[in-house]
């Protein structure tokens, strides 16, 4: 089972929802790390051009980023660390963890220099490497006015030896984890057929680059095994679906979900005549 579910008892909202993390959680293992960490180094030999993207001025912050991350697992995850490999300093790290890492650069704004994503939620990292926050976010609808500034803002101002982290979530009709394109269409089928994506993301800053790691985690889980160990699920689901604005509805492939749902949750709980 998934350990976040972020629906909240309240219409949709377009926000940063960033809390403070305490270093020592930077990143997670769980019991599917092995199989997790083996997928990702398939992806890496197999997949190399659609999950890695390197720019010549990610390549120190990348190295930076290696040194920290062997010295977090270490000390909180020891046993992890690995032997020491020739690639490029992003793959190695990306191979010992579950998280995607991705190194901003400030620049004349905050660019996406080095990258290894192997879990995209639809979207296709060739697109985005030497983009900037702005431009990353371009098909978010809303992202430009209600969190071009603030984001720009909060990745300026993280200060050295903190980190951030957030929630976000999706509906999609696989339980794949390498999902580098799709349409954005509403997943068919039914609550059964669908799967509640999460993820949990983290920010900090490298102290001698000043560069941001921004890493993703990945979580996803059946809808209905959650709508069995909650019966709010589907209600609070069908309430942040129905009140996105379309265009954001659109955007997540959610359109005419929340309807669907609903009248199924209403149709089971009539009661017999
Ligand atoms: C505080 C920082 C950030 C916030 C508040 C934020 C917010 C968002 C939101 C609201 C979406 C829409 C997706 C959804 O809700 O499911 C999104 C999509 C996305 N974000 Fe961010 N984001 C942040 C940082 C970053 C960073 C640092 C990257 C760097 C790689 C990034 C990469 C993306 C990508 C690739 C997408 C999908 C865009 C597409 O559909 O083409 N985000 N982000």
């Amino acid at each position: 089972m998934i350990p976040y579910v972020p629906l909240e008892r309240r219409s949709f909202r377009l926000h940063m929802g960033l809390r403070p993390l305490e270093l020592s959680r930077w990143l997670e293992f769980d019991e599917d790390a092995e199989s997790v960490l083996a997928l990702r180094a398939r992806l890496i030999d197999l997949e190399r051009a659609r999950v890695v993207a390197l720019d010549e001025a990610g390549l120190a912050p990348s190295e930076e980023l290696l040194g920290v991350l062997r010295e977090h697992l270490t000390r909180w995850h020891p046993g992890r660390g690995g032997p020491p490999g020739s690639d490029h300093p992003l793959v190695e790290a990306a191979r010992l963890v579950e998280e995607d890492l991705c190194v901003m650069v400030r620049e004349d704004a905050w660019r996406l220099r080095a990258a290894v994503v192997c879990f995209p939620s639809r979207w296709d990292l060739r697109e985005k490497i030497g983009a900037t926050l702005r431009e990353i976010h371009g098909p978010v609808p809303g992202y430009e006015a209600s969190l071009g500034d603030p984001v720009d803002a909060f990745f300026d101002r993280i200060g050295e030896g903190r980190a951030f982290w957030r929630l976000n979530w999706t509906l999609l009709e696989t339980p794949e984890l390498f999902v580098p394109e799709g349409a954005r269409a509403a997943p068919g089928g039914d609550l059964a057929d669908w799967y509640f994506r999460v993820e949990r993301q983290t920010f900090r800053r490298l102290p001698e680059s000043g560069a941001v790691v921004f890493t993703i985690r990945t979580y996803v889980a059946r809808a209905s095994a959650l709508a069995a160990r909650d019966p709010d699920f589907v209600e609070v689901l069908v309430d942040q679906m129905a009140s996105a604005p379309p265009a954001m509805q659109a955007y997540k492939g959610w359109a005419g979900v929340a309807e669907r749902l609903e009248a199924r949750r209403r149709a089971s709980s009539r009661p017999d005549r």
